[in-house]
């Protein structure tokens, strides 16, 4: 009798263990989740109030203390935050927009921070989302135009002249597709690209402003209409000038070859006989023939177009850059000291030099535009 209340005391005790434990472990398990939010909650924090620091420091100056907008655009926009993900704002301050005054931050480009820092400034920035007035992403109009410039000089190589795809990369403009998918998905597809699949990530080399055209582009195919970009033969010699000097033959050709439409009949034999020379490996005399096939004055435009009017405007009439016209810096200068300051730049300013970019007959043909801006 003894031993067996004293067993039943065991079992009993011994259950009420097993169930104390059992509970214990019940209350941890449902409260495992609340742990890890917690936790992230905490974490998302700590990321936020570091990448607020970090801001304050590098970013406000040009984008305003509350993402505002400045000498940058607004950051703490609806429209900009619904249409962005994380990844594409931390590409854009990685690797900067080039050809603006937006630095690239990533160490990797010759900036200052870790990707860890980077995506606590997107942690800053994401959280003003919810409560982001509705600035619109860019002030300018959709211009099909303009996005027909980039294509072609950017996607075209592998989706075709007009999006009908090449061997490379599929059908952009396929009717059933574009109807599929709204402007966002393709802002969003193109910001990210499809690494594993060769679409290249091209937030490394278009900003948004010009994401926002390109897609203006294709929601244009949408409606059927056909949009061709119209560059000058002078865009096309100076980038064959450019392949020949790397001594890119195929890349030289192709360039030839695409500007044959835009020439007259005595151009057009000119450019094959060019082609010719090209093909046979003689490329120094492809060079100097291509050198001399238009006028200095053409030439210096194509040149200023991509490499200075990102800043200086389309005419030189200013921008973010000086009005180039009348200036009086300018005026002052002989031909060969205005060389010496393109090349070199101006030390602090946005004027970086354009040592290794542009070669010596680049930069005399874009001083004899400019000159001629002068009178
Ligand atoms: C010297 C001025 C300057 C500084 C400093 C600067 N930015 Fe910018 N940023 C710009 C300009 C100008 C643009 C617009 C570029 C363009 O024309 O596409 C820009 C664009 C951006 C964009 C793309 C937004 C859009 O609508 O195109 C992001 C994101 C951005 N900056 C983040 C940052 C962050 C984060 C920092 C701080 C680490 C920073 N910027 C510091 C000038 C600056
Ligand atoms: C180096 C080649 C290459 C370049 C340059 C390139 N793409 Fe792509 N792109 C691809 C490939 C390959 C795919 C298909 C990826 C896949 O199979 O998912 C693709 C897919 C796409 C898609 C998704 C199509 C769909 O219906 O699923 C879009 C949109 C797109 N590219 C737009 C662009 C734009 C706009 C540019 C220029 C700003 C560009 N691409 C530049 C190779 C390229
Ligand atoms: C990223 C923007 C940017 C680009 C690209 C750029 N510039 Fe500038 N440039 C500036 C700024 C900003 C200044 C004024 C610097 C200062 O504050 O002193 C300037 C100054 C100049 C000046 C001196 C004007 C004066 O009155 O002091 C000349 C000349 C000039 N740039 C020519 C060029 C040429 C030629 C190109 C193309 C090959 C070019 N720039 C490309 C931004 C740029």
């Amino acid at each position: 009798m003894r031993s067996r209340e004293n067993n039943t005391l065991f079992v009993a005790a011994a259950l009420g263990l097993t169930l104390a434990i059992l509970v214990t472990f019940q209350v941890y398990i449902l409260r495992e989740p609340m742990r890890i939010r917690l936790v992230q909650a905490a974490d998302k924090q700590a990321a936020e109030a570091a990448g607020q620091e970090l801001y304050a420091d590098n970013c406000a100056t040009c984008h305003g203390t509350n993402g505002e907008g400045g000498i940058g655009p607004a950051l703490n926009s609806r429209d900009l935050l619904t249409a962005t993900m994380d990844e594409t704002l931390a590409g854009l301050t990685r690797f900067g927009v080039p050809s603006t005054l937006m630095p690239a931050w990533g160490q990797a480009s010759g900036g200052p921070f870790t990707d860890e820092q980077l995506n606590q400034l997107v942690a800053f920035i994401r959280a003003w989302e919810p409560t982001a007035p509705e600035i619109s992403l860019v002030a300018e109009e959709p211009d099909p135009m303009r996005g027909a410039k980039i294509y072609e000089t950017t996607c075209f190589i592998c989706h075709g002249q007009e999006g009908q795809g090449t061997s490379n990369a599929p059908t952009l403009n396929d009717p059933e597709r574009l109807q599929k998918f709204d402007d966002i998905w393709y802002h969003n597809t193109i910001g990210r690209g499809r690494l594993s699949k060769v679409m290249p990530t091209l937030v490394t080399v278009l900003s948004l402003a010009q994401f926002n055209v390109v897609v203006s582009l294709i929601a244009a195919w949408r409606e059927g209409e056909s949009v061709a970009a119209e560059f000058p033969l002078a865009t096309f010699v100076t980038n064959a000038l450019f392949a020949i000097r790397e001594f890119d033959r195929p890349d030289a050709i192709f360039y030839l070859k695409n500007s044959i439409p835009l020439a007259d009949r005595d151009q057009a034999e000119e450019i094959q006989a060019i082609i010719i020379l090209i093909e046979d490996n003689r490329l120094f005399e492809a060079e100097s023939s291509l050198i001399a096939f238009l006028p200095p004055e053409e030439m210096g435009r194509a040149s200023f177009d991509s490499n200075c009017s990102p800043c200086h405007g389309d005419d030189g009439t200013g921008g973010m850059g000086p009005n180039l016209h009348g200036s009086s810096f300018f005026q002052s200068k002989s031909d060969t000291e205005l060389a010496e300051f393109i090349l070199a730049g101006r030390r602090n300013t946005a004027m970086d030099g354009f040592e290794g970019i542009l070669g010596n007959e680049e930069i005399d043909n874009i001083i004899i535009l400019m000159r001629s801006w002068q009178e």
